[in-house]
Order: C-alpha cells, then structure tokens, then sequence
C-alpha cells in the first residue's frame, strides 16, 4: 500500500524551505513501493522528482506533478575480514545517522564526512566531500531501479564515474534510476585523514596527539557549525557554486593579480580556487536583498530567511555567476540542482 497525498507543501522537504506544491507526494519505504510509484508516474504520464533530504534543490516552479520521498531505511552489515567491514544502508537511512552508526561500531572511513545533511541515496549522487574525503574512497557499490524498465541494476564504484561533485548520475543516466541502496567498504583498522588544516588546529587546541575516529568527527562537527548555517534556523542548501578548477596559465596571471588568492592545486596540473573568495571579493558577502541573500560568513552560501523564493535565488544566483565571470573571467557553475 503506497502512502500518498495530494496538493502537499513541500516547504518542509527542502533545506532552503521555499514555498511549492507536489500535486502528488508519495512515500516509498521499500523496493516494491519504489516500482508501484514508478507505476503511477506512467499512468500520470509524468515524470516524478524523486527527493531524500531535499539539502541540494532549489525548488523554482509553484508545483510538482509528482514528488517521491525516498525512506528506504535499515543498516546492515554485509561481511567482514581482518581489515575491513562492508555496510549495506538503505537509500533513505540519514546521512549523518549512517556516519554515528559507523563511528559508534568504531568503523572508519566516514568521520571526516559528518554532519552532511541529507540521505545516504543522495550521497553518490554528487560523491559528497568534505575536509578532505569523498564518499568515492570508501563507496564499494549501489542498487539502483531503472525509472522506466524497473530493472534493479548494482552500481561498482568504477561505474558510478566519480568526480568532484560529480557522478554518472549527474550526467550519463541523468534522472534515470532510483538509489535504494549503498554499501560502503570500512576500516577497522583507521588512516585518519586530518591532513585539512582546521582538523588540526581543532585536536591542537584540545591537546588531541593521536586522536580517535570520534574525535576526528567531533572536530569536524565543530568546524562546520561553526562556518555553515544551521537549515532549521537559516534556509540554505550549503555551497551554492562548485569550486572552480582553472588552468595553471590562467592562475598564475590572476595571482599576479591577487597575490592573496587561495587555491589547492590538482593532481591533472590545473589549480582549484574557492568559489567563496571570488565571491566575496565580488562584493557579495552579507548581502540581502528582501528575504533572500548571501551568507555573512560564507559567501558560497546563498541564504532564504523566509518567504524567499526559488526564482528569486535562481536571478540572485545568475548575478553572482556573472560578476564573478566579469571580475576574474572564471565561470562558476552551480553545486544545487535548480528544478
Ligand atoms: P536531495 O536534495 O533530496 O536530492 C539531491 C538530488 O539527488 C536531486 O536531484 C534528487 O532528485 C536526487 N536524488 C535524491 N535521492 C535520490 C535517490 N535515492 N535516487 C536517485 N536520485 C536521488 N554536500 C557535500 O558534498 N559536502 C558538504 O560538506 C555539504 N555540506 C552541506 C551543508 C549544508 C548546511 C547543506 C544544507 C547542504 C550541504 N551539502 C554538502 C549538500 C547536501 O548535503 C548533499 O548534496 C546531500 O547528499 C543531499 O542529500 P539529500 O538527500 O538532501 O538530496
Ligand atoms: N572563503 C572566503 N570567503 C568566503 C568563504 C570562503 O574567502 O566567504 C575562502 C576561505 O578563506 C578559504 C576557502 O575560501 O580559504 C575555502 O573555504 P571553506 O574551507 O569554507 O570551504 P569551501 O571551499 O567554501 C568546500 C565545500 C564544502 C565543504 C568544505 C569543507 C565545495 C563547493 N564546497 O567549501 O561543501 O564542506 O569545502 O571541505 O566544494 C557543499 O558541498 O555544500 C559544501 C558545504
């Protein structure tokens, strides 16, 4: 039986808590359901916006034929050896839910990872990345159900295509399957990454020398309440834009520039700079414009603080990317999937 309603407010199914209305929401907890919606996508002759945590969508249209909330829970352990664990979470568990579960069974891999909104199905959408680590280091596979034939098909980590905030889901078979799965490969025994520089100085400033996965994880929660603005209080759908990836050329003439540039360079050559410095050097931080704006204190962030909407984001989105193409001749591209 497959729980649905009609003409519901989907305000609460989005991190940027934007105004739109599914004419159709239904909730899938299983396989079977997953088909069933897909059934009643084809007789509605629609295609259905499949949603977990709604942390990276800008809703910019009044309504939605059909919305399908992904809640396909359960986490199980797959297998083990001497090294390593392999974990089967279902699509819908919660990211950050997954991560204590992990950290908890003292199982490591994911810990820089913490604190990531959303839903584990959504993870290797955009092969999440944080301080350091990408979901892609310790993904082994997915199931997915092909939207249109309701073939399950398993996805290796090769063929999931990896990139920054990329994956063949974003790209190859755009819209074309539905994640009910992921199982990701964890260590027992960890290689912490706390290479990122504010890790450190965290476990520094706590006299930490050989700190535990928990610990790693905590210093990661701590930095990121402290730079990221919380949903439930600002709405927000973190980094708006990618960071971009340049030529080395093209670098070494803007930092002759601007000799305080950031940038990290890239095993190809190229040179990656933060879409937040080239903002804020565009003059956006802490700007506001009605209900909508740009973060005070990250300027990557792009905020709604209440009736904003999403094509009021959209425009505010296109002007950012603009002046920043204008200032630096660097194309910014968005991070968020605008729907
Ligand atoms: P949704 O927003 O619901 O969906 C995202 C896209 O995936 C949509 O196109 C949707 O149709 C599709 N989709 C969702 N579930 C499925 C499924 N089961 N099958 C097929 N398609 C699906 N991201 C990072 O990488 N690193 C960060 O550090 C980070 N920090 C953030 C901080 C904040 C405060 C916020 C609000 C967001 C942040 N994000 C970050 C972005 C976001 O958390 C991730 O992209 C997350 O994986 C989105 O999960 P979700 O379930 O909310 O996806
Ligand atoms: N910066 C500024 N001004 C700003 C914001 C940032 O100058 O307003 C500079 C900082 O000084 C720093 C650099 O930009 O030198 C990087 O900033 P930060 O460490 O905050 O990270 P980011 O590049 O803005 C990326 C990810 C985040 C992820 C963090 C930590 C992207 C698009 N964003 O942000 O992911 O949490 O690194 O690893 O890659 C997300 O994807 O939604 C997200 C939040």
């Amino acid at each position: 039986m497959l729980h649905t309603s009609k003409q519901a407010s989907l305000k609460k199914y989005n991190t940027f808590g934007i105004e739109a209305v599914a004419e159709n929401l239904i909730e899938v907890s299983n396989n079977q359901n997953v088909k069933e919606a897909m059934r009643v996508s084809e007789e509605l002759g629609v295609s259905p916006l499949i949603l977990g945590g709604g942390s990276n969508v800008l809703f910019t249209k009044q309504s939605y034929p059909l919305v399908i909330i992904n809640k396909l829970i359960g986490i199980e352990k797959q297998k083990e050896d001497e090294h390593f664990v392999w974990i089967k979470s279902g699509a819908g568990v919660v990211w950050h839910d997954l991560v204590l579960h992990c950290i908890d069974q003292s199982w490591g891999g994911v810990e820089n990872l913490s604190l990531i909104p959303g839903t584990v199905g959504a993870a290797p959408m955009q092969n999440i990345g944080a301080y350091g680590v990408e979901i892609k280091e310790v993904f082994e596979s997915l199931e997915a159900i092909n939207k249109s034939t309701l073939q399950e098909k398993v996805f290796s980590n090769q063929e999931c295509r990896f990139g920054y905030r990329e994956s063949i889901f974003k790209k190859e078979v755009k819209g074309e399957y539905f994640i009910t799965s992921v199982t990701l490969k964890l260590t027992k025994k960890h290689k912490l990454n706390i290479s990122y520089g504010a890790i450190s100085k965290v476990l520094n400033s706590q006299a930490i020398e050989t700190p535990t996965i928990k610990q790693v994880s905590e210093a990661v929660i701590q930095i990121r309440e402290s730079k990221l603005p919380n949903p439930t209080k600002i709405g927000n759908a973190g980094s708006f834009f990618k960071n971009p990836v340049i030529s080395n050329d093209q670098f070494l003439e803007l930092k002759n520039e601007y000799p305080n540039m950031p940038s990290y360079d890239q095993p190809n050559g190229k040179v990656k700079v933060p879409a937040g410095w080239l903002i804020e050097q565009c003059g956006w931080k802490g700007f506001r414009e009605g209900d909508i704006g740009v973060h005070k204190n990250q300027a990557l962030v792009l905020v709604n603080y209440g009736n904003g909407t999403g094509a009021d984001i959209k425009n505010l989105a296109f002007r950012i990317k603009d002046s920043v193409k204008e200032k630096f001749n660097i194309e910014i591209t968005p991070e968020v999937n605008i729907i």
